[in-house]
């Protein structure tokens, strides 16, 4: 089949990675891809300004699927506008995006399912939500509530920081529409986790647990990021995490979408804090996770085309794998019994202002059970590559051990460079962290 792959980041090249290694998929398309989607995919420079645009293009392209990477085109309706084409879309539709696109939507979800959150409150007036915060008491987060690039989420320790916070959203609206709104939570302490499952708006089939590293140095500090790195399986989500994970939030969450007329196709994400009163969701996104992906889909066994396009008609019940004892007997997407690492090398200064236009050294490095997925990159005269995002580059290696996995990836780091290229050094420590003995 033919696939048109939507967006250009490193999620995408993991996609089209992926993608390229199922028997199903002859081509994909990835317009406007970045230089490492060009070596897995056709990637013609075309202007689609809208997903009406999108959508004729699948159409005049022919293709057999449409694979959405990113959020904002599905919060924008691209799988209404292929549905309307009849093209099969694998990402939700406009409502089901709204799990993502609206975290008021998405309490709204959780309250009616009986999901475990966070204690919250949803406001569009100061003085209410303010008198809200303090009876939680610190400290406390406040989120915007629609899509605001990974910004909106603000941890406040002090009343200023709560009243700036508020401020900043509902009175000088620093998100625009998306902050028109805030939930307040209760903070939560805990592990985080990621985890990705595809649906077909009945079915849900987990994939392999990961976890993210948000913050942008080692050791959780500075500021969050888009992600700076990923591992999986992720050894915190137990067998019985997982099977609360499917049990409690996944599958009940699918099922009040399709008891509103939401036929929910696609990834449904579930961000994770597990903490010693159990799990609880800290957020829902309608796609792929970034960099999760990239450690995420080098695991995963089988015909990637053949899935996405099962969930876009309703039959993945028929591709459920043989019963796992994970996940209480749960269907599971196969997985190769190995581990993922991903690192990912920012540009200096990101997550804030950061210069872009460097040319990437050492990108012919080659290391066994590796692959490089290229983020924010541009193709530069004479075959260079030059950095072109906050988020430059995902070193992404496997093997049958964390410890090889990581070795393998960090090798990579170490040999692949661009100037004011950081990095954390500490991609799963958790894990390692979780295996020393007490
Ligand atoms: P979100 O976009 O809602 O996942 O939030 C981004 C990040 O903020 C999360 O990955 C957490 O690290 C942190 N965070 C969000 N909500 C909470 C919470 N209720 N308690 C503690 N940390 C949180
Ligand atoms: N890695 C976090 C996200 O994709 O939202």
């Amino acid at each position: 089949m033919k696939v048109l792959l939507v967006g250009n980041g490193g999620r995408e090249h993991a996609m089209a990675w992926r993608l390229r290694r199922s028997a199903s998929v002859t081509r994909v398309i990835c317009p406007n891809g970045n230089p490492g989607i060009a070596r897995e995919a056709e990637t013609p420079r075309v202007e689609l300004p809208s997903v009406e645009h999108w959508a004729d293009y699948a159409i005049k392209m022919g293709v057999d699927l449409v694979a959405v990477g990113p959020e904002a085109p599905l919060a924008d309706g691209l799988a209404d506008a292929c549905k309307a084409r009849g093209v099969p879309v694998f990402g939700p539709c406009r409502a089901g995006a709204r799990l993502e696109a609206s975290k008021a939507f998405a309490k709204e979800i959780m309250a009616a399912a009986g999901i475990p959150t966070a204690h919250t409150g949803v406001f569009d007036d100061y003085d209410r939500a303010r008198d809200f915060a303090r009876g939680l008491g610190l400290p406390i987060v406040v989120k915007a509530d629609g899509l605001a690039a990974g910004k909106g989420v603000a941890i406040c320790e002090t009343a200023e920081q709560l009243d700036q916070a508020l401020h900043e959203n509902l009175r000088a609206g620093r998100f625009g529409d998306a902050s028109r709104t805030v939930v307040i939570e209760e903070f939560l302490v805990g592990e985080e986790a990621s985890i990705l499952a595809v649906t077909d708006g009945q079915e849900v089939f987990p994939l392999v647990p990961a976890q993210d590293h948000k913050r942008v140095f080692d050791d959780d500090r500075g500021p969050n990021t888009g992600g700076m790195g990923a591992y999986a399986p992720a050894p915190v989500v137990s067998d019985e995490v997982m099977g609360a994970a499917l049990g409690e939030v996944l599958r009940p969450a699918v099922r009040e979408l399709a008891n509103r007329g939401i036929v929910y196709r696609g990834v449904l994400y579930a961000g994770l804090m597990l903490t010693n009163d159990g799990l609880r969701v800290l957020e829902f996104n309608c796609r792929f996770g970034d960099p999760e992906t990239q450690v995420v889909l080098p695991l995963m066994e089988g015909d990637l085309g053949e899935l996405m396009l099962a969930c876009c008609e309703g039959r993945l019940r028929a591709m459920v794998a043989p019963s796992s004892p994970a996940a209480a007997g749960a269907p599971t997407v196969a997985v190769r019994p190995d581990h993922a690492v991903c690192v990912v090398l920012a540009s200096g200064g990101y997550p804030d202002a950061y210069e872009t236009g460097k040319p990437i050294h050492g990108l012919d490095a080659e290391e066994p059970d590796s692959v490089v997925f290229h983020a924010g990159t541009t193709a530069g005269p004479d075959g260079t590559v030059l950095t072109a995002g906050g988020r430059v580059l995902g070193l992404t290696a496997w093997g049958p051990t964390l410890e090889a996995a990581h070795a393998r990836a960090y090798r990579l780091a170490d040999r692949i460079s661009f100037d004011k290229c950081h990095f954390r050094r500490d991609i799963a420590a958790r894990a390692f962290g979780r295996r020393r003995p007490a």
